[in-house]
């Protein structure tokens, strides 16, 4: 992929190529480990609520949003924020810092998968009692340099793909590994849901009890929607800026959040019913996945041999969203300072994997540390990023859109110059313009100052 604005600018493949790369971008770890967790630990139901009643309101609006000014300018966040309007440019440097937080510790979690992978290899997933997940996780995480290395790992496959170029093998092999997750998850929740007691965990999972949301739950849901679709930093300004101009921006900004959310769902359904089941608490946070699923397995026929698919397809799953992470500021230095693609990604992969040691120490022999409200270093650095930086960068987005370059030419772009319908195009933009910068600041604020 050639980012010089000079030269005739790649572009995907094909539709499915694109719709695939997106999608490959938004459904990854924020669906399948995060999604549970939050909604395990900010009152199930009330979560998944809000979150959709936010996703309603910002997130379909802001991937047409951000999709809409890739496609127009062409070009990667901040050269695209400066083609319409010089002075605007920072806001895109926003979303390169906060590419460069979420990575940091996304590859500390991706590391994780591939222990687990290794673990469900060596049949670690056979316990006589389900109790010892809990253990295997707590000593895993906590020793010192084992998740460090497989934190390299997964930054050395994420940077080795982005070195190669997003477009050419990724897109083979989105097309087999995406169903097959989608099939795998399935699965899972099928055997989750049929576990004794399994019924409380749906239901906790599904039915709001409207007296548990609270500003923090807002906020936590709002940063999981940009974080889960990957808005709020550009890189779907990038991915927006590879598409053909007689592409559907529409159907696109409805598919890819539909695609996101159905996988975010499933991971729900596999993991809360079943952490009811075994008597887990729902509130433990980011381990929740790797202490539940373990156990499912462990009750499945041939648990092994699916522990092993489930682990690969995750990781998959996760490689495809933090090589739209890198590449987000990837394509920033190539453009901004004329580096060559090979040595950006290797120097700021070498940057984020270094930036990211810390946030794996903080949950072992730095636990101690404990930054803003009382979060160890990974929590914080990802409550920065998505809790602050996202919000941030989509709120001014509308602003920008909506006051700035100005709707008119955005239903343009839309439109592809009027060709294609758009029934809600007027509704849409008065939720840029309107509601949605409003409501990203109200949540905000409250979240912050609760
Ligand atoms: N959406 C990705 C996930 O859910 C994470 C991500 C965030 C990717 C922001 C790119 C940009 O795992």
């Amino acid at each position: 992929m050639n980012l010089n604005e000079t030269k005739q600018r790649e572009q995907w493949g094909s539709k499915i190529g694109f719709i695939l790369a997106a999608a490959g971008s938004a459904v990854g770890l924020g669906n399948i480990w995060k999604f549970p967790y939050l909604a395990g630990s900010n009152g199930g139901g009330a979560f998944v609520f809000v979150y959709f009643g936010l996703l309603l309101i910002i997130g379909f609006t802001l991937m047409m949003a951000e999709l809409t000014v890739g496609r127009h300018t062409q070009l990667s966040p901040v050269g695209a924020y400066r083609k319409i309007k010089e002075k605007w440019a920072w806001v895109g440097a926003i979303g390169v810092l906060a590419g460069f937080l979420i990575l940091s510790f996304y590859s500390v979690i991706g590391g994780w998968v591939i222990n687990y992978i290794v673990k469900a290899l060596t049949g670690a997933f056979h316990v006589a009692d389900a109790s010892e997940f809990a253990t295997m996780f707590g000593s895993f995480i906590s020793s010192p340099f084992e998740p460090i290395i497989y934190q390299a790992i997964f930054m050395l496959m994420t940077v080795g793909i982005v070195i190669g170029g997003i477009s050419g093998g990724i897109e083979k092999y989105s097309k087999i590994l995406m169903p097959g997750l989608f099939v795998m998850l399935m699965l899972v929740v099928i055997r989750s849901i049929t576990l004794p007691n399994a019924m409380e965990g749906v239901k906790f999972f599904l039915v709001p009890d409207f007296s548990k949301i609270t500003p923090a739950v807002l906020l936590a849901a709002l940063g999981q929607v940009f974080f889960s679709l990957s808005l709020g930093m550009g890189a779907m300004i990038t991915y927006g800026s590879y598409l053909s101009k007689d592409e559907n921006l529409v159907s696109s900004s409805f598919q890819i959040p539909l695609l996101d959310t159905a996988v975010a769902l499933l991971a729900g359904l596999a993991i809360l019913p079943a952490v009811f089941s075994f008597g887990f608490s729902p509130e433990q946070g980011p381990g929740l996945l790797f202490v539940t699923l373990p156990a499912v397995f462990d009750a499945m026929p041939l648990g092994g041999v699916f522990g092993f698919l489930f682990f690969v397809l995750v990781l998959f799953a996760a490689v495809t969203s933090s090589i739209s992470l890198l590449e987000v500021s990837v394509s920033y230095v190539v453009d901004e300072l004329n580096w060559d693609r090979k040595k950006a990604s290797l120097v700021l992969g070498l940057i984020i994997f270094i930036i990211g040691v810390p946030s794996s120490l903080g949950l072992g022999v730095w636990d101690h540390i404990k930054l803003i409200k009382g979060k160890d270093i990974l929590d914080t650095v990802s409550f920065i990023a998505e809790n602050v930086l996202l919000p941030l960068g989509g709120m001014l987005l509308c602003i920008f859109i909506g006051w700035i370059w100005g709707l008119d030419n955005a239903y343009k772009e839309v439109t592809n110059d009027g060709k294609i319908k758009f029934g809600l195009m007027h509704v849409w933009g008065f939720l840029i313009k309107y509601i949605a910068p409003i409501a990203i600041l109200v949540v905000f604020l409250q979240g912050v100052f609760a």
